[in-house]
């Protein structure tokens, strides 16, 4: 008989992955504790901007017209115990406030509610990024507290996918990590990824702490390299070099890859900055925090990034101060074909400029109302047109198709300057130079 599967958590992450598990032929049914999540869910709609997942999802949702049925939601932990062969726990792991380690509270209080309602053989399987070491822990939590015994086994298998790409991501993944203990647990994992295996994504089977260590290395290494090359980008401007071109040539090497080397104001989001701030943390405990120490040197140079461009706009709009000067601000989401809007670079560079007196005027083609109630003070246009109209600097910091669609000309008509500072090297500069504009980038010659 087809296995059966939940999903714990249906944040971006675990509503991904339902639907993707409903997509591949199982029975799935998601948990969530919050019930306007699950009541929206239900209805086939996500409390997200992610290309393709509410398609996704309305095609499997249960009582909607022309799905396949395979996928209900509940909020009830009981039913989740009874139902799923294989457990998936997809909530988050923010970071602590005020500390760079991991919050756990939500992996914790998922495994507290799972364990004891687990009276039949089960495998439960963590995704969500941890802290090595938490697997262990975790598999003896299971053990306590789990009424089947040993039949109730814990699996670490960490997702990699990036917003914007989740679906794709989910249904073909680059590589599916499993850190287990036991024959058994490979073979349901096994069974359950038999599609995207089938179509030629590896396998890699290990141990929990390496399965752990896979994730936060592989961010690590992501981050590692987007700071390298931001370090080239500062290095460049010093040189009067062109970091663009640099990228290219290096990227050439296959040895370097052409990926992830895209200089501007840095990286943000929910995963990677928390992300090498906890894997510092939990190497200090470790007593390995020399290996790390790296990671603080990449964690600065981003932030360097943010307070950079907010001194290249200082100097566009005259050198001082934003006193009375009227800044446009495209882009608040931590990167394009995503709403979301935690740690992003946009938001702090608009943010920082706000507070020393600025004019800010945001505008963003999905990320307007996750901006709008974590910088309420900020001023929002509908617009790129109206965020432009009458301001002295135009700051380009995230780089969504739109923004390079954009017409100069028909910008340059109602700006109080002409003024672009491109945060992610994306436009065309001669487009916008031949508009009349000033345009500066980072880490790319003046002229
Ligand atoms: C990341 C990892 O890529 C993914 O594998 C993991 O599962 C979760 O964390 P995500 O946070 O969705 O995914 O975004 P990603 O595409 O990695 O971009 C992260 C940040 O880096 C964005 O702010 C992006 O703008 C920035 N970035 C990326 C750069 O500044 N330059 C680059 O060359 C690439």
């Amino acid at each position: 008989m087809a296995l059966k599967i939940t999903v714990i958590g249906t944040g971006y992450l675990g509503a991904t992955h339902a639907a993707a598990m409903a997509e591949l032929g199982f029975e799935v049914l998601g948990l969530d504790v919050v019930p306007e999540k699950i009541e929206l869910l239900a209805s086939g709609r996500v409390p997200m901007y992610e290309p393709g997942l509410e398609e996704l999802l309305r095609k499997h949702v249960a009582g909607l017209e022309g799905s396949t049925g395979r996928l209900r939601f509940t909020t009830s932990w009981e039913e989740v115990g009874e139902f799923g062969d294989v457990h998936f726990v997809c909530v988050n792991t923010p970071q602590k406030h005020g500390e760079y380690a991991c919050d756990m509270s939500f992996v914790d209080a998922a495994f507290e509610s799972l364990a004891p309602r687990l009276k039949r053989p089960a495998l439960v399987v963590g995704k969500s990024t941890v802290p090595v070491g938490s697997a262990a822990r975790l598999a003896g939590r299971l053990a306590e507290l789990a009424p089947a015994g040993a039949d109730a086994e814990l699996a670490w298998n960490p997702e990699f996918l990036r917003e914007g790409f989740a679906v794709r991501d989910t249904l073909h993944p680059d590589r599916i990590v499993v850190g287990v203990e036991s024959e058994r647990a490979e073979k349901l994992l096994r069974e359950v990824y038999a599609t995207p295996v089938g179509e030629g994504s590896p396998f890699v089977v290990t141990d929990f702490p390496t399965a752990e260590l896979v994730k936060t290395a592989a961010n690590s290494f992501l981050a590692t390299k987007i700071s390298f090359i931001n370090a080239m980008a500062e290095v460049c401007e010093a040189a009067d070099g062109d970091v663009v071109k640099l990228a290219e040539a290096i990227g050439h090497d296959e040895r370097i890859g052409k990926k992830f080397l895209r200089a501007g104001v840095g990286f943000g989001g929910g995963c990677l900055p928390k992300d090498i701030r906890a894997f510092m943390a939990r190497a200090g405990e470790l007593g390995a925090d020399q290996a790390l120490t790296f990671l603080r040197e990449v964690d600065s140079i981003n932030m360097r990034r943010r307070g950079h461009m907010v001194e290249l706009a200082r100097e566009a709009v005259g050198g001082d101060s934003f006193l009375g000067k009227r800044v446009a601000v495209l882009g608040a989401t931590f990167k394009p074909d995503s709403d979301d809007v935690r740690d992003s670079p946009a938001l702090n560079v608009a943010g920082q400029i706000h507070l020393q007196g600025g004019q800010v005027t945001v505008y963003d083609p999905k990320g307007m109302e996750n901006a709008r109630r974590l910088f309420p003070t900020l001023g929002y246009a509908p617009t790129a047109l109206d965020a432009v109209r009458g301001a002295d600097v135009v700051l380009h910091l995230t780089e969504w198709q739109e923004f390079r669609e954009l017409d100069p000309a028909e910008l340059g008509a109602v700006a109080g300057r002409r003024v672009v500072l491109d945060g992610r090297n994306a436009l065309d500069p001669s487009r916008w130079r031949e508009a009349g504009w000033t345009y500066r980038a980072m880490g790319r010659p003046q002229a």
